[in-house]
């Protein structure tokens, strides 16, 4: 595993704490099932593993170098590389996380490339990849207005990046301290970064809604070739561990949702074989909030 120096201090606070949470759910739950993700044949996605033949949300994706933004155990990671990308970097924040990732790739002898790191600054080229993914990882524990231009970064034109996160309707229907309700517990406005407290302690996640991705995806230089909601199939029943939204209400209203994006080619506005010089790719540089945002 690549390690570099992820001390504290150059981390954001939000990062710490996740660490913390994903180091305690590590040893709670997620070593212990990677092993059963990892062994799944096909490519499935969310708590309720809806079947990616029924979604046809990823690219082929044979021969693409990948990168996954928040890996945790890399199954994720490990599912692509297996469905014939060429190179599979799984990018995590927590050493426990990636831990149980290296154990996994040493025995089932994928050679996936682990790299401990803050999803919203990695530490490798521009213009790496073909494909970045992210199911639940960088998604939702990342700032939007960082990690989707770091991922911009990090794609070659025409690459495309796919992402599973929670749907703007659970996190509405979400109250601080307790689990998902069938009615508004906030308000949509200005919604953005979310601390909450439960059980395992802080944590910190990021919720935007709809427009405002769609807004900060086309700003960030993609166009959105696809968006799906997902429901929890009729016979699903409660996660195991990931009890926080019950089966019955993802039966009825989509929980979770699916963004997938591509990289322009060709910069904003300007046509092929124009002759002024081409804007650089998106670089670390340009990762700034909007002005307007909270
Ligand atoms: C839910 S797991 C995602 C992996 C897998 N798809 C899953 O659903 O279990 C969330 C992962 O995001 C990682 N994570 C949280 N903040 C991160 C950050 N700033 N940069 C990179 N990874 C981060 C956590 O360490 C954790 O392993």
């Amino acid at each position: 595993m690549q390690q570099r120096d992820n001390s504290e201090l150059e981390l954001p606070d939000y990062a710490i704490r996740n660490r913390k949470l994903w180091t305690r759910a590590n040893k709670r739950y997620t070593a212990e099932h990677a092993r059963e993700s990892w062994e799944q044949d096909e490519i499935r996605w969310g708590t309720w593993d809806v079947p990616e033949r029924e979604l046809g949300v990823l690219p082929d994706v044979r021969g693409l170098d990948v990168i996954e933004l928040g890996c945790g155990t890399a199954y994720f990671a490990a599912w692509l590389k297996r469905a014939g990308a060429r190179r599979v970097v799984g990018v995590d924040v927590t050493p426990a996380q990636l831990a149980s990732a290296e154990e996994l790739n040493r025995e089932f002898k994928l050679g996936l490339e682990l790299i401990e790191a803050n999803a919203e600054a990695v530490p490798l080229p521009d213009a790496s990849f073909d494909l970045a993914i992210s199911e639940y990882g960088a998604s939702l524990w990342c700032d939007p207005y960082l990690w989707i231009p770091e991922a911009a970064r990090l794609l070659r034109r025409g690459g495309e990046l796919v992402f599973l996160r929670n749907s703007t309707l659970v996190i509405l229907c979400s109250p601080d301290e307790a689990n998902v309700t069938q009615r508004l517990a906030r308000p949509q406005k200005g919604m953005l970064r979310f601390d909450w407290t439960d059980e395992d302690g802080p944590t910190t996640e990021f919720h935007i809604g709809g427009s405002d991705m769609f807004g900060l995806l086309r700003d960030t230089g993609f166009d959105v070739l696809d968006f799906k909601e997902l429901f929890a199939p009729d016979d699903a029943t409660d996660h195991e561990y990931y009890v926080w939204v019950h089966a019955n209400w993802a039966k009825r209203w989509p929980a979770e949702e699916i963004w997938r994006a591509k990289k322009r080619r060709e910069p904003r506005g300007r046509a092929k074989g124009a002759s002024s010089p081409e804007l650089p790719e998106a670089s670390s540089r340009d990762r700034r909030r909007p002005r307007s945002k909270p």
